[in-house]
This record gives C-alpha cells, sequence and structure tokens, in this order.
C-alpha cells in the first residue's frame, strides 16, 4: 500500500481553551473550535476553542466570531462586511460544510461548532482564504458587457422580460467561493479548470440577449481543463448559499458548444 508523509507544519496542534467563568451563561453556552493559523508565524496550524455564553451572543456564526473577537481574542482573523449574505466575504467551512458565517444559524449546530477556512485555497491568516487565483481567473473571463454594434444613440441596449429573466439564477452570485472550495475537479485541477463559481459567471455573459461576443466567449472556454473538469459530482449545488446552481449553467455552456459545432 502507497505511504504518504505529510509535511511538518500540515498537523493541526491544540490551542488555547478558552472556558466561560464558572456559573457564567447559565447553561445556554456552545463551545466553537476556530482554526488559527498565521504562515508567518512558523508555527503550525491550531485550534482554539471558545466557550460562549448563546443569551449574549446573537444568533448568527458570524455574531459568534465578532464576540469572540471583541470581547476574547482580538488576533482572531475573518472577513466579513454586509452581515446579510450580500457580500460573500465571510464564506467558510462550519462544521465541514462551506457557508457564510453571516446566514449561518448557530442553533442549527447541536454540539461544539468546528469552523476552519474554505478548504483547498491558501490562507493569509486563520479563517481568511488568498482569493487571488480565484478573482484572476474571475478576470480572465471578461465579466463585463461586450459588443460589437453600437447602442441606439443617446439609449441604453433593451431587453425584452424574457431575456432579462435567463440571468436569473446567474446573476445572484455573491463570488463567495462556496461552490469552488467545495468541488473536488477544483480541488486536483484549480490552476487550469475555472471551477463552478467562474464557470456559472461565464455563462452569465453567455446568456445574456445584449452580449454580442458569444462565439468568442465559447472559444476561450472550449478547452479540455477550462470547462471539461467538471463531472457534474454536484457539490457545488449542494453548498451554494444562494440557492444557485453552477453544475446546471455548466451543462447550458456544454450544450451551446454543442449546438455550435453541429
Ligand atoms: S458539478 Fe462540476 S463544478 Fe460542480 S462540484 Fe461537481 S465537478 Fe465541480
Ligand atoms: S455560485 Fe453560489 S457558492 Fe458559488 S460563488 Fe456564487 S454564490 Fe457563492
Ligand atoms: S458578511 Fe457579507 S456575506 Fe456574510
Amino acid at each position: 500500500m502507497a505511504q504518504f508523509t505529510l509535511p511538518k507544519n500540515s498537523k493541526i496542534k491544540k490551542g488555547q481553551d478558552h472556558k466561560l467563568a464558572a456559573g457564567g451563561g447559565g447553561g445556554r453556552t456552545k463551545t466553537f473550535k476556530i482554526y488559527r493559523y498565521d504562515p508567518e508565524s512558523g508555527q503550525n496550524p491550531h485550534y482554539d476553542t471558545f466557550e460562549l455564553d448563546l443569551d449574549s451572543t446573537g444568533p448568527m456564526v458570524l455574531d459568534a466570531l465578532i464576540k469572540i473577537k471583541n470581547e476574547i481574542d482580538p488576533t482572531l482573523t475573518f472577513r466579513r462586511s454586509c452581515r446579510e449574505g450580500i457580500c460573500g466575504s465571510c464564506s467558510m467551512n462550519i462544521e465541514g460544510t462551506n457557508g457564510l458565517a453571516c446566514t449561518t444559524a448557530i442553533e442549527d449546530y447541536k454540539g461544539d461548532v468546528r469552523i476552519t477556512p474554505l478548504p483547498a485555497m491558501d490562507v493569509v491568516k486563520d479563517l481568511v482564504p488568498d482569493f487571488t487565483h480565484f478573482f484572476a481567473q474571475y478576470a480572465s473571463i471578461e465579466p463585463w458587457l461586450k459588443t460589437k454594434t453600437p447602442a441606439p444613440s443617446g439609449k441604453e441596449r433593451l431587453q425584452s422580460p424574457d431575456d432579462r429573466s435567463k440571468l436569473d439564477g446567474l446573476y445572484e452570485c455573491i463570488l463567495c467561493a462556496c461552490c469552488s472550495s467545495s468541488c473536488p475537479s477544483y480541488w486536483w485541477n484549480s490552476d487550469r479548470f475555472l471551477g463552478p463559481a467562474i464557470l456559472l459567471q461565464a455563462y452569465r455573459w453567455l446568456a445574456d440577449s445584449r452580449d454580442e461576443l458569444t462565439g468568442e466567449r465559447l472559444d476561450e472556454l472550449e478547452d479540455p481543463f477550462r470547462l471539461y473538469r467538471c463531472h457534474t459530482i454536484m457539490n457545488c449545488a449542494n453548498v451554494c448559499p444562494k440557492g444557485l446552481n453552477p453544475a446546471k449553467a455548466i451543462a447550458e455552456t456544454k450544450k451551446l458548444l454543442v449546438e455550435r459545432a453541429v
């Protein structure tokens, strides 16, 4: 049987325990086990645990993180902005599933809550993944309206309600990367496979009746790695916190490629 040796710094160690003072919490307590890592420290990652009084904590996982940062450990690092599922900043892995900390309720979990950064992405610090490559892939699909003909003089380019509705299920994507970081094909080939989030975004422009560079966009995608590494495993659709279906967008893109070939 093949034997693998993990690099020394991949082992996650036990960190500090922050318990509530005796009697604190009146029974309504919850323990959060949080991944901590500072690549510049040269130390291995570790899990710190924080016990919180739920009666003085907001209802969402993000509320717990903010409370920990404000009241227990100001060095805890995570991203957040809107706190209502719009900005996509607070994506992380909560009890084994990718999601948004701000729209995930603490009470959905029976026991302790383990929180780690999005999997298969480099870590900048603690719960902050490095999105540099992800956003470079997003830029590579040229996510803006591209046209060849001039717009009607002094007017915007119009769409029928029917054409506009073709963007539903696509425009809502907040680029949180929950889907891409849960896709096994993206784990193994993220250098060349665009992954579900970026492919859904690419299809958003293919589906836009106003865009006039559909052929060129399809040329860019017609590649054994960029598009065709999707094997319809469906993790992407299962984790999307906005209820979107990147696998369907990928299938529609493949269909467009077949249609233009016949
Ligand atoms: S359906 Fe495709 S993109 Fe979605 S998780 Fe599976 S392989 Fe990845
Ligand atoms: S498709 Fe869903 S999970 Fe993927 S980046 Fe967009 S909003 Fe996030
Ligand atoms: S803080 Fe904006 S999506 Fe969670």
